[in-house]
């Protein structure tokens, strides 16, 4: 998701200062083991990687008010979209980040977070990029060192390589999985909160594949 860079946003951004950490903001060691506070609250927490513009985590949230969410994404053009949904549902249990997935590690400690939502990440195709993919195993050992026991993983996409790839790296890595899915929507999922990506390339006809990861 590639968008004009919006030089007003960075501006903009700062109305959502209450529950958003922008891209002027650092992110650190500090807030290890301290998401709670800035929650106000000790709940289970979980996180979503790429968040997009938002559709997914505030239906979430909304759905699971006991549930603290962190969305963690890197284009501020595209996360100020996502804080606006936030804001117009009056969420108080979201937290978004502008900041790179790469450094997970430096902000979340050991068995902080209850569960990661991978939806539709790039699939970066070409092999020699492979290690950048969200469920190569390099990112794997990542999650399961901040999982807490019982941890899961939530994954979509509607790429089909990609899927192949990630369920080889689960297994590589030892993992458990259930409700393995290569055409979620021919199933029956009251439960599914559709994500951007997900409406636009199911309306094209892709199919939708989806797995859970226990660590
Ligand atoms: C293909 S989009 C999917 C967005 C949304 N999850 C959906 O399903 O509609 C992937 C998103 O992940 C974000 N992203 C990719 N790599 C990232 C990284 N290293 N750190 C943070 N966000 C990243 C992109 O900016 C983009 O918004």
């Amino acid at each position: 998701m590639r968008l004009r860079r919006k030089p007003w946003v960075d501006e903009a951004i700062h109305d959502f200062d209450d529950f958003v950490v922008s891209r002027d903001q650092t992110i650190g060691e500090e807030r290890k083991d301290h998401w709670a506070e800035a929650f106000g609250r000790q709940a289970p927490l979980y996180v979503e990687l790429g968040t997009g513009k938002g559709d997914f985590i505030s239906q979430l949230a909304a759905r699971h008010p006991d549930i603290n969410f962190i969305g963690i994404e890197m284009q501020q053009d595209v996360l100020y979209q996502a804080a606006k949904k936030v804001r117009e549902q009056e969420r108080t249990n979201v937290r978004l980040l502008v900041f790179d997935i790469n450094h997970i590690e430096s902000i979340f400690a050991e068995g902080e977070v209850a569960r990661f939502y991978v939806n539709f990440c790039d699939p970066w195709p070409k092999k020699r990029h492979a290690k950048r993919r969200l469920t190569h195993r390099g990112f794997l050992e990542k999650y399961r060192h901040l999982l807490a026991p019982g941890g899961e993983l939530h994954f979509k996409t509607d790429n089909r390589p990609l899927f192949d790839f990630s369920l080889e790296e689960f297994q590589a890595a030892e993992l458990t999985l259930t409700e393995v899915s290569y055409d979620l929507h021919a199933e029956n999922m009251p439960d599914n909160i559709e994500t951007e990506y997900e409406r636009k390339f199911s309306a094209k006809g892709e199919k939708i594949n989806r797995c859970i990861v226990h660590f």
